[in-house]
């Protein structure tokens, strides 16, 4: 099928066009991201192929719909990007990778514990500038330290799988339980509980209305003092703004994120030459106990690898009028 690619860079070009030798799709690479200002390079395309910072509101579906889209082929996890009512009104199928690897993002979520506990980021610079002195490097023990896991699906299951061979107590929170973390002591308690007992809190639920600002400044007064926060899953789940009132005042003690709520107009672009104009940002990275990684935790090569199969059967399936499992339905 004709295929609009956006939001494109070289690795995306290079696992796609290796795997779709397989399947012959007709792929068109276009750099910008899919907004309603740029809808109008989809137009002729059956199929669009977008990511998560792709901006598939009303508007952009109105357009690419008018000239002949009927297909959005996500070649992530997350669809909070998509209004889905309008897509369904409009008959545009939506696909999406349900899970690449769940590994990936499990254990960069453990490397950024590790990052921020050891402070691996300070010591690689200090070093790098043969100053060996280990004042202000205090880490603790993970072995013996509560959990709290927001959402045990695909990846919260493999995180703590993780900690348990860390030997971590393990709490979870989630709308329903996962046998396999059961299976394996996990604890499943409500919310504030989880929030109130863990040393460090791990979010891997998905960005939905009633996840959206899950950490705020009131559920932030039940953190233990000095708790660590990791959000590997969408930045929307946490109030930036209550974090940073909660990091000088010392409730949390490190913030590890891989996602950022306004990360759209910063993440997978060299920014380096430019003034950053987002201030809530910058003054996130101005702390010594904040460790930010730009939307890296999928990036290994099994899930792009992984994430280009599933996406072009996706295509190949809907043009062959075949349905699978992979749809995202309203519900
Ligand atoms: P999944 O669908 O397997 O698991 C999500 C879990 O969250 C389910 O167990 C579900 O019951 C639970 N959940 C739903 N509503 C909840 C609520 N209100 N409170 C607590 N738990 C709730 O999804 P998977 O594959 O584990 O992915 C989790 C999230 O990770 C995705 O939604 C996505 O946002 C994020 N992600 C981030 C990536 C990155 O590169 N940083 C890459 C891939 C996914």
């Amino acid at each position: 099928m004709r295929t609009a690619f956006f939001n494109t860079k070289l690795y995306d070009k290079h696992s796609f066009i290796e795997i779709n030798e397989d399947y012959n799709h007709e792929l068109t690479f276009f750099e910008p991201r899919l907004t309603p200002k740029t809808a109008s390079l989809a137009a002729g395309f059956p199929a669009v192929c977008v990511f998560i910072n792709d901006e598939l509101d009303e508007d952009t579906l109105r357009a690419i719909a008018a000239t002949g889209t009927k297909l959005i082929a996500l070649r992530c996890a997350g669809f909070n990007n998509i209004n889905l009512s309008v897509a369904e009104e409009l008959g545009i199928t939506v696909m999406r990778v349900p899970a690449y690897s769940p590994y990936a993002v499990a254990e960069h979520a453990v490397g950024l514990i590790m990052a921020l506990n050891r402070k691996l980021y300070r010591a690689y610079n200090r070093v790098r500038d043969d100053n060996f002195s280990l004042d202000g490097l205090l880490g603790f023990d993970l072995h013996g330290k509560t959990i709290g896991i927001v959402g045990t699906g695909k990846i919260g299951q493999c995180f703590a799988q993780i900690m348990n061979g860390f030997g971590c107590k393990l709490l979870a929170y989630d709308v329903r339980v996962n046998p396999a973390c059961a299976d394996i002591g996990v604890d499943y308690v409500e919310l504030p509980i989880l929030l109130t007992r863990s040393d460090i809190i791990s979010l891997h639920c998905p960005l939905l209305p009633s996840t959206h600002h899950l950490i705020n400044a009131e559920s932030i007064q039940h953190f233990k003092p000095g708790s660590m926060l990791i959000n590997t899953s969408r930045g929307g789940l946490i109030d930036t703004n209550a974090v940073i009132e909660a990091i000088k005042s010392g409730r949390v003690g490190y913030f590890g994120i891989d996602v950022y709520e306004r990360e759209g107009s910063l993440f997978f672009e060299d920014l380096s030459d430019t003034v950053i104009q987002d201030d809530t940002f910058q003054l996130l990275q101005s702390f010594p106990n904040v460790v930010i990684t730009a939307h890296q935790a999928f990036f290994t090569k099994e899930a792009l690898r992984n994430i280009a199969q599933v996406t072009l059967a996706n295509i190949s399936d809907v043009e062959a009028g075949r349905t699978n499992s992979n749809a995202v339905k309203l519900t």
